[in-house]
């Protein structure tokens, strides 16, 4: 039994479905031994995936970086999704997709003979952040980036983000926000959005962040709400001084993190853009 998670539940490995306490991979598989694979977290309202299509282009494009045969056409993926709803009883919850290199002899380069992708599928329950979250918003504290340079490929290397993310629940709070030369990349499994002078500003998408699906949401609904948005490199002190932050991914939508390194953010409470953002990701949602 693993804390927390339903044993009956159904995932999907290398083309079968089974019980979640009965699905095994090889300990040579190069995912376990190397982090050598990539995922996506997928979020499902009321059993409509939201953002599939882009999900799955990052998929394919996380395949790509890393050289991992393609397991899936488009179809095969939508199907794998479809299937794995099908036999959950969840209609709002998370479908994580993973794919690693596949099994071989411990050899860090590539397999000569290409070797069959391991594929694994899974729906988790989730819930939307709370109307508490959303109301009061959440603390965070500065850091280091001390990841590696190709943060914009999904890798299941996170070791870098879960020592990050650790660092904010030693001190009590919900999220970090990391720092590489004195500029903003993202939170630990995060974007980070800063408002300054009434305009958003993200980081930049290059190589020292993930591209969230909602980072270009966040575009869109910036747009339709009339408020400049500009991606560039921001400051350090441009963040200690910013008007609002917010963070955004699948399973935290968007939150506004009203506390940095214990001084408030503004006003200390979530403000108006950071409300139209919310506002208009929850129209897309009811609208799914
Ligand atoms: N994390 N940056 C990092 C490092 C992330 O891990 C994530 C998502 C994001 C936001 O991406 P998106 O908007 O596509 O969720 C940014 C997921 C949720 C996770 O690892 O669980």
């Amino acid at each position: 039994m693993i804390p927390g998670v339903p044993g009956e539940s159904q995932v999907f490995l290398n083309g079968e479905f089974v019980r979640i306490d009965e699905a095994k991979i090889s300990v040579l598989d190069r995912g376990f031994i190397f982090g050598d694979g990539i995922y996506e977290v997928v979020p499902v309202y009321r059993g409509n995936a939201f953002r599939m299509a882009e999900h799955l282009d990052r998929l394919d494009r996380s395949l790509a970086a890393l050289r991992i045969a393609q397991p899936f056409d488009r179809a095969g993926w939508i199907d794998l999704i479809e299937q794995l709803l099908a036999r959950s009883n969840l209609d709002t919850c998370i479908v994580y997709l993973q794919v690693t290199r596949g099994v071989a002899k411990r050899d860090h380069q590539f397999p000569a003979e290409p070797v069959k992708p391991t594929v694994f599928g899974m729906v988790s329950a989730w819930a939307p952040p709370s109307a508490a979250a959303r109301a009061q918003g959440l603390s965070a504290i500065t850091i280091p980036d001390e990841r590696w340079l190709h943060c914009e490929i999904k890798s299941v290397s996170l070791l870098g983000n879960v020592l990050a993310k650790q660092q904010a629940v030693d001190a009590h709070v919900d999220e970090v926000l990391q720092f590489r030369d004195g500029f903003l990349t993202e939170g630990s499994s995060t974007n980070i959005w800063v408002v300054s002078g009434g305009k958003l500003l993200a980081p930049p998408k290059n190589n020292l962040i993930l591209e969230g699906i909602r980072y270009g949401l966040m575009g869109e609904l910036a747009a339709e709400a009339g408020i400049p948005f500009e991606a560039r490199r921001i400051t350090q002190d441009e963040v200690a001084q910013a008007d609002e932050l917010m963070l955004s991914s699948a399973t935290k939508e968007v939150l506004a993190i009203v506390s940095l390194d214990g001084r408030p953010v503004g006003s200390g409470k979530p403000g108006p853009v950071f409300a139209q953002l919310r506002a208009g990701y929850d129209a897309r949602i009811a609208a799914l």
